[in-house]
């Protein structure tokens, strides 16, 4: 081989190798390393993630126990990072994409109102870092803070609305104080979010609100269910 010839050989395989590692580069999505998911404090996937998807994923037919395609369950931890979720990278996230964006034939909830941009950002920056179960779930509720408006509207609307968005549905609009009212005169509210016998569990078989959200709802009812 003269030397033209060999330079010209190195410099192919050069090429080849480059346009490989390049290549694979662009096919595989980042993953975050397990060492660095270290979760970014404000958020708490029971509190936080959750919710959002039992609220807005899970009704009857869709991605619960009971929904059409067993095998895309969103109802728990396991399923939701198992099902298009890719640890630290969103973008490469199907099912963050599917929520994310208000377009397109993957579009999420099918049928239903598109997630608003906190609960989208909420997602992002769990899958940022790294889509841990867990995360600090200490804050964020004060049993002594029982006021409509300032606790039980917001609790409604992360855990409730996103099935009860709608008088015809059972149960009703959670978003309408009025109704609210109403299942709260009636024994309802607090036996389902109780999930006492013989009442349905609310917001589902899986998810159950926390001891000081119940409490707030309790003292809520029992101070007459204000519009306050
Ligand atoms: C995943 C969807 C979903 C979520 C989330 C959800 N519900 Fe329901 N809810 C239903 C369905 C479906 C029914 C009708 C069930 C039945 O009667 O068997 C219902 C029924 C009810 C009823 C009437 C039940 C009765 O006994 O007549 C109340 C009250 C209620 N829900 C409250 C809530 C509250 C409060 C939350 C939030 C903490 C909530 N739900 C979250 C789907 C949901």
């Amino acid at each position: 081989m003269d030397k033209m010839t060999r330079s010209g050989l190195v410099l192919g395989l050069f090429v080849v190798a480059t346009t490989i590692i390049t290549t694979a580069c662009v096919h595989a999505p980042y993953v975050m390393p397990v060492s660095q998911r270290t979760g970014d404090p404000t958020i708490c996937f029971e509190r936080d993630i959750l919710p959002i998807f039992v609220s807005n994923c899970t009704q009857s037919g869709c991605h619960g126990a009971t929904g059409r395609d067993n095998s895309y369950r969103l109802d728990n931890y396991a399923d939701i990072v198992s099902n298009g979720i890719v640890p630290g990278n969103p973008a490469a996230s199907k099912l963050f994409e599917s929520v994310a964006y208000s377009t397109g034939s993957s579009k999420m909830p099918r049928g239903g109102a598109a997630l608003n941009a906190t609960q989208i950002d909420l997602l992002r920056r769990w899958i940022a870092t790294g889509a841990i179960d867990g995360g600090d779930c200490t804050g964020g509720c004060d049993s002594s803070n029982f006021t409509y408006s300032g606790a039980i509207a917001p609790m409604m609307a992360t855990y409730c609305v996103g099935c009860h968005n709608n008088a015809s549905v059972k149960g009703g609009s959670m978003s309408d104080y009025n109704n609210v009212k109403t299942q709260a005169v009636s024994g309802k509210l607090i036996g389902n979010i109780q999930h006492l016998p013989g009442f349905v569990p609310m917001p589902s078989a899986g998810l159950k609100l926390s001891d000081c959200q119940i409490a707030q709802v309790t003292k809520w009812v029992a101070a007459g269910a204000l519009n306050n």
